[in-house]
C-alpha cells in the first residue's frame, strides 16, 4: 500500500495548480469490478465493531428511534400508526434515498422525508439537523433497510439535482485545491493522516466515528472532507450536500445499506 502523508497531500495539491486555478480534474470514474464499501477499508478491530450488533454503538441510536417511531406526540399520529409497528411498510426505503417529493419539487434525503412526515402528517414542527432525535429516527429508518442494494433514480426531476452533485464532486476546492475525485476515485487504498482512503460512499451513515465520539449524518462526513482541505464547509442539511449525496448514492449503487457504519 503506497503511503499519502501530509507531504503527499501538498504535492498533490501543488501539481493541480494553485487555489481556484489549474484545470479541473478529469471525470474519472468507479468501475464497477472494483467498487467497495467504505467497510472493506476498516481495520479488522473496528469492522468487528461495526458487525456485532451488540458492541456497535450506532445501535443504541437504532434503539432510541424505534422507540421515537412508536411514540405518540399530543394529537398526532405516530410513525408506527401509519407505517407499522416495526416499520414493516418502510420496508428498502432508505436505499432510494434522495429522491424529489412530488409535492414540492425538492429533492430529500431521508433526513428530509422524516421531517416532510412531521410537517405534513403528523403536524409537528420539523427536528433540526443533525438533533439527537432525527439523527435517531434517521439511523433507524435506514437500519429497516440493512443489506437492500443503493438504487436512487436519477432521471427527470431528479436529473439536474444529479449533475449539481457531480459537478460538485468533481471540483477543486480549499487551500490545498482537491477535488473529491482526486482522492475517492484516483487514491483510495491509499494512507492519508492514519486512515485508509476509501472509495467515499455514503451506503454506512449515519454512521458513529470514534473521532466524533457519537453519531453523525453523511453531511458531517462531507463537511469534514470539505475542512480536510480548507475548505469553508457548507451547513449540514445544505441543498448542496443533499444534491452531493445524491451523487454518491448513484454512485454507490448495488452496494448495501450498512447503517449504522464504525468509522475512525
Ligand atoms: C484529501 C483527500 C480527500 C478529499 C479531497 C475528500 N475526502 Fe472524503 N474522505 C477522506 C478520508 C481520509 C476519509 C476517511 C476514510 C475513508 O475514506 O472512509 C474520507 C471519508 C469520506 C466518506 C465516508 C466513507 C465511509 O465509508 O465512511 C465519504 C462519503 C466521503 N469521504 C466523501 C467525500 C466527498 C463527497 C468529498 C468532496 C466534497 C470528499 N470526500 C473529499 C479523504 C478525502
Ligand atoms: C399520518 C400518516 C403518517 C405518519 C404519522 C408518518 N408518515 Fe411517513 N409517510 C406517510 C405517507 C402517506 C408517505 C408517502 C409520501 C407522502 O405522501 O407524503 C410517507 C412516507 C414516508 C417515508 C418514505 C417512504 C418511501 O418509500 O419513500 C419515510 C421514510 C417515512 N414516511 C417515515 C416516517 C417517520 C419516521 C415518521 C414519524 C416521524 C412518519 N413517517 C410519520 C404517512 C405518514
Amino acid at each position: 500500500m503506497r503511503s499519502l502523508g501530509a507531504a503527499a497531500l501538498l504535492l498533490l495539491a501543488a501539481c493541480s495548480g494553485s487555489r481556484g486555478e489549474g484545470p479541473a480534474p478529469e471525470r474519472t470514474t468507479l468501475p464497477d469490478e472494483v467498487k467497495q464499501t467504505g467497510t472493506a477499508f476498516l481495520q479488522p478491530e473496528t469492522r468487528a465493531l461495526q458487525e456485532d450488533d451488540f458492541a456497535n454503538p450506532g445501535m443504541l441510536w437504532v434503539d432510541r428511534g424505534r422507540s421515537l417511531f412508536r411514540e405518540t406526540i399530543g394529537q398526532s399520529k405516530s410513525c408506527a400508526a401509519c407505517h407499522g409497528e416495526d416499520g414493516s411498510e418502510l420496508d428498502a426505503a432508505a436505499s432510494h434515498y434522495p429522491q424529489v417529493d412530488e409535492e414540492s419539487g425538492e429533492l430529500v434525503n431521508l433526513e428530509g422525508r422524516i421531517n416532510l412526515c412531521r410537517t405534513r402528517h403528523q403536524g409537528l414542527e420539523p427536528l433540526d439537523y443533525e438533533s439527537d432525535p432525527l439523527l435517531a429516527l434517521t439511523t433507524y429508518v435506514a437500519h429497516l433497510s440493512e443489506g437492500a442494494p443503493m438504487s436512487v433514480d436519477v432521471s427527470g426531476a431528479a436529473a439536474p439535482y444529479y449533475e449539481q452533485g457531480q459537478d460538485y464532486f468533481f471540483t477543486k476546492r480549499g487551500q490545498f485545491n482537491l477535488a473529491c475525485s482526486q482522492c475517492h476515485n484516483e487514491h483510495w487504498g491509499e494512507k492519508l493522516r492514519g486512515d485508509t482512503i476509501s472509495q467515499g460512499h455514503g451506503n454506512s451513515f449515519p454512521a458513529y466515528r470514534l473521532e466524533w465520539q457519537t453519531l453523525g449524518s453523511l453531511h458531517r462526513r462531507l463537511s469534514d472532507c470539505d475542512a480536510g482541505v480548507r475548505a469553508e464547509p457548507y451547513p449540514l442539511g445544505s441543498d448542496i450536500y443533499t444534491a452531493v449525496e445524491l451523487y454518491l448514492a448513484k454512485r454507490a449503487e448495488g452496494l448495501p445499506v450498512e447503517t449504522p457504519g464504525i468509522r475512525r
